[in-house]
């Protein structure tokens, strides 16, 4: 008997999909499993290299230019979707900007405030917003993937309205995910730390991750390196594997989760173990 991957016939959204690392990472991983892909991002270069390199691997995929902040062009996008593929089952909500990192509360403009809980909260809530009513019509169920931030989970001081704006993804997550559960629709969040925004090609199927990887391919600075007990930045293959599955009937049984993928940083403080290790 053949088996087929296990998004076969599905349609999947990756919003903010032209990020080098999860978006792309996301991308690839759900095309892998069968999906058609259908990519939005503000940025029409990078979101074309999503999508070249998805279809010069042999997979099916479109680039929607898209600003996830304005809720007529998200709404416009979501039905040009569902009217050129006939249903939407999966989206990926991906975007997001980090505020400046360093300045207190007190430093923030109230432009400033509006506009990251704009890119990093109203750009959820337009994606929910006006891709459900097609997943509901299609009445066979779906899965949103909200990416949250372990800035979500605890609060990050010196980033007052990033860290603010994914704790509210997180109850936006939960909210939408008891609303619309007797559809057959999940919605969760993940939690991610310290993802490096390049593109890496996915390991060997039995390569096993490094440990601990100290080599410099990260963007992060010894501030965030200081948080990571496994002394290692993610790769984006290791957030869109945890989307792969989110996506698929395999997390049947989750939803209105928030899930720490963060390499153990939410998990406890770290900073003593740190300290005697380095010490
Ligand atoms: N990198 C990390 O360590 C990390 C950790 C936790 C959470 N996150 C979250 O992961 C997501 C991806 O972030 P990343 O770090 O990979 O950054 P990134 O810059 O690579 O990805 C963000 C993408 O969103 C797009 N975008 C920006 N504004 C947009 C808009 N108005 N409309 C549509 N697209 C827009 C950008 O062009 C980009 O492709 C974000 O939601 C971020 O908050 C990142």
């Amino acid at each position: 008997m053949t088996q087929h991957p296990e998004l076969e016939g599905r349609v999947a959204i990756v919003a903010g999909g032209g990020s080098a690392g999860m978006g792309r990472a996301s991308a690839r991983a759900l095309a892998e499993a069968g999906a058609y892909l259908a990519v939005l991002d503000i940025d029409a270069r990078k979101g074309r290299e999503t999508v070249d390199r998805l279809v010069a691997s042999g997979h099916r995929a479109d680039f929607y230019q898209t600003d996830m902040t304005d809720p007529a062009a998200v709404e416009a996008t979501m039905a040009a979707i569902a009217t050129r593929r006939g249903r939407i089952d999966i989206l990926f909500n991906n975007t997001g900007v980090p505020t400046e990192k360093g300045k207190r509360l007190t430093d923030f403009s109230p432009e400033e405030w509006a506009r990251s809980l704009d890119l990093n909260l109203n750009t959820a809530f337009h994606g929910l917003r006006f891709a459900l009513p097609h997943i509901i019509a299609g009445g066979r169920g779906g899965s949103i993937i909200n990416n949250a931030s372990a800035s979500g989970l605890r609060a990050n001081p010196t980033g007052a309205p990033y860290s603010t704006a994914k704790a509210g993804v997180i109850h936006l997550t939960k909210v939408a995910a008891l609303e619309v559960a007797r559809y057959g629709i999940r919605v969760n969040a993940i939690c991610p730390y310290s993802v490096s925004r390049r593109d890496f090609d996915p390991p060997a199927a039995d390569a096993r991750p490094p440990i601990p990887d100290l080599s410099p391919d990260t963007d992060f600075g010894p501030w965030q390196r200081a948080q990571l007990p496994m002394m290692r930045s993610a790769k984006g293959y290791e957030i869109a594997a945890v989307v792969r599955f989110l996506a698929s009937d395999a997390a049947s049984w989750i939803t209105g989760a928030a899930i720490p993928v963060d390499g153990g940083s939410t998990a406890g403080y770290f900073g003593e173990v740190r300290a005697s290790m380095t010490g």
